[in-house]
């Protein structure tokens, strides 16, 4: 006898279900195709970056990009992009970014972020705010209603002189939010230190801190503190890779 085979309606074909990395993929994939030849172009840091600076290379390899510079957010991402030849420069030389492509920890529905559970966002933050366009890439475990009220961490960059009394500081701003700061450590237990040798606080909440820019202008005025990683405004579009599909969305 042979065996048959039935072709399966698709209607009753199993689901395809994508990985985490590859919704990521698809979301850097989509945001370089904003990308033109001759641009200035913030590379972001973090794995849903990393895929989007690939592509990047990729395309400069196969001739369909040119003249890119590229602007790195972390001494990770410049040496990715140095491994893919794309050339590069700082801030000082090109004040104004035409874009850049960078990943979150979370976004609210005005497209506000969180970022820097990766440790990079000082640097983040300064190029994202040079950038003309901030496309951001998520896939869609990155949604969230209120920044913060995930029980994940709000990271804050801190000088090391003195980290304790400035965490203190945060952890007492933030007290009718239940929180408590925690220093972020490396590998081997010892603090973890940003590319600019600071230490990152992790400011984990059980509600959600109010009013977002109280809360930034607030935190920013502890003497101790250089940055934190509430991106409020910043983004220009957030690129969402879910199971059904990608969503765009526009400021
Ligand atoms: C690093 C970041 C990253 O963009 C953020 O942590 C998201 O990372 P991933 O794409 O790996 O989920 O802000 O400072």
């Amino acid at each position: 006898s042979s065996m048959e085979v039935l072709a399966t309606p698709p209607s009753l074909s199993p689901p395809v279900v994508l990985t985490q990395d590859e919704l990521k993929k698809i979301a850097a994939y989509k945001a370089v195709e904003f990308v033109e030849s001759g641009m200035v172009l913030g590379l972001g840091t973090g794995s849903t970056a990393k895929h989007a600076v690939d592509r990047i290379g990729e395309l400069l390899r196969l001739g369909k990009l040119k003249n890119i510079v590229g602007i790195p957010t972390s001494k990770k991402t410049q040496e990715q992009a140095l491994s893919l030849g794309i050339p590069l420069s700082d801030l000082d030389s090109h004040p104004t970014v035409d874009l850049a492509i960078d990943g979150a920890d979370e976004v609210d529905p005005h497209l506000n972020l969180v970022k820097g559970r990766g440790g990079s966002l000082l640097r983040e933050k300064m190029v994202e705010g040079a950038c003309k366009k901030f496309v951001c890439i998520v896939d869609e475990s990155k949604l969230v209603n209120h920044l913060g009220g995930s029980g994940l961490a709000m990271p804050v960059e801190i000088v090391p002189f003195c980290w304790e009394f400035t965490a203190r500081k945060l952890q007492n701003m933030f007290e009718d939010s239940g929180c408590v700061a925690k220093l972020r450590n490396g590998a081997k237990g010892e603090p973890f230190v940003t590319d600019n040798g600071n230490y990152i606080v992790d400011l984990y909440l059980q509600k959600n801190m109010g009013d977002l820019r109280v809360a930034s202008d607030a935190i920013l005025r502890i003497a101790g503190v250089v940055e934190h990683g509430m991106f409020l405004d910043m983004a220009t579009t957030v690129i969402v890779a879910g199971e059904l599909g990608i969503t765009i969305k526009n400021k």
